[in-house]
């Protein structure tokens, strides 16, 4: 343990399992106190006792962030608990696949509503506080889906697609405050939403598992593979870091698999 991030207030989104407890737990071990909020209360109750039980600071907090009153309570239950609040991972996504043809209006909206009005509601809340307090830091969890046209992914990459503008406009409007705001882009992590969408679809999940030797590295990537990027943009290391893309994917934005670029 290094204290990259010792006493900061970080709010995670979506930290009841997957990338997001990766992030909370590691943004835990480097100090920082770290408040889970999640519409898993079972789950994220377990996450946090996790984090205290290896001698960590955290707090559980229900939210759908996706209901705007929710996200208002998170903000302030986190800023009332801790006293200060200094960083927020915007991690909640989902990302079904779907066509064109196969998106309806209700898979749009609920996937919009996942991947960007959750964001759009956490930063609306968060930012006064984090005004008052002299600064902080938004990470924004995005995918290559974002950047990249998927033709299975169609709601999904317009979702990230305007996570990453949000991103932006955040960075610009409130860098005078002191707030930085960036997007990270994980590569293909096998978390327990993608195993559950993979078997929706019927497909062969040890099939999955076996693809992660073709990729770049040999492997799928973990949780913490991201989180160290975290732990960067959230401590004072990165405080002239703001508004970037931070590409922690494995060479997927270039070299999908290992030996070919096309
Ligand atoms: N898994 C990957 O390969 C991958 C790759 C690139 C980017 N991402 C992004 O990383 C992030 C995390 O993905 P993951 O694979 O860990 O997902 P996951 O499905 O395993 O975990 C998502 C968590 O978010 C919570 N959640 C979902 N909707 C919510 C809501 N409305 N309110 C509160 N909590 C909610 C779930 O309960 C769950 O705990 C997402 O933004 C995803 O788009 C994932």
């Amino acid at each position: 343990m290094t204290h990259r991030v010792q006493d900061k207030v970080v709010i995670v989104t979506g930290a009841a399992q997957g990338i997001g407890f990766g992030i909370a737990e590691m943004l835990a071990r480097e100090g920082a106190r770290v408040v889970i909020a999640d519409k898993q209360t079972e789950k994220g109750e377990a996450a946090a006792a996790r984090i205290r039980d290896a001698g960590g600071e955290a707090l559980f907090q229900y939210a759908d962030v996706t209901v705007e009153a929710d996200c208002a309570a998170l903000a302030q239950a986190a800023a009332e608990h801790f006293g200060r609040l200094d960083g927020l991972v915007n991690n909640v996504g989902w990302f079904p696949r779907a066509t064109l043809e196969e998106t309806t209006t209700e898979l749009w909206e609920a996937i919009m509503n996942v991947n960007v009005r959750s964001a759009f509601y956490c930063c609306k809340y968060v930012i006064p506080i984090m005004q008052r307090g002299g600064g902080g830091s938004i990470v924004n969890i995005g995918s290559i889906h974002g950047l990249q046209a998927s033709s299975n992914l169609i709601a999904y990459g317009a979702a990230k697609g305007a996570l990453l503008n949000l991103t932006r406009t955040l960075a610009g409007a409130y860098g005078a405050d002191r707030i930085r705001c960036n997007y990270l882009i994980p590569g293909w992590v096998m978390s327990e939403g993608e195993i559950a969408l993979a078997k929706s679809r019927g497909v062969d999940v040890n099939e999955l598992r076996a693809q992660g030797a073709q990729l770049l590295f040999g492997r799928h990537q973990t949780p913490q593979d991201a989180a160290y990027a975290v732990v960067y943009l959230i401590s004072d290391e990165s405080s002239q870091v703001t508004g970037s893309i931070f590409h922690i994917d494995a060479g997927m934005s270039t070299l999908l698999f290992r030996g070919r670029s096309d």
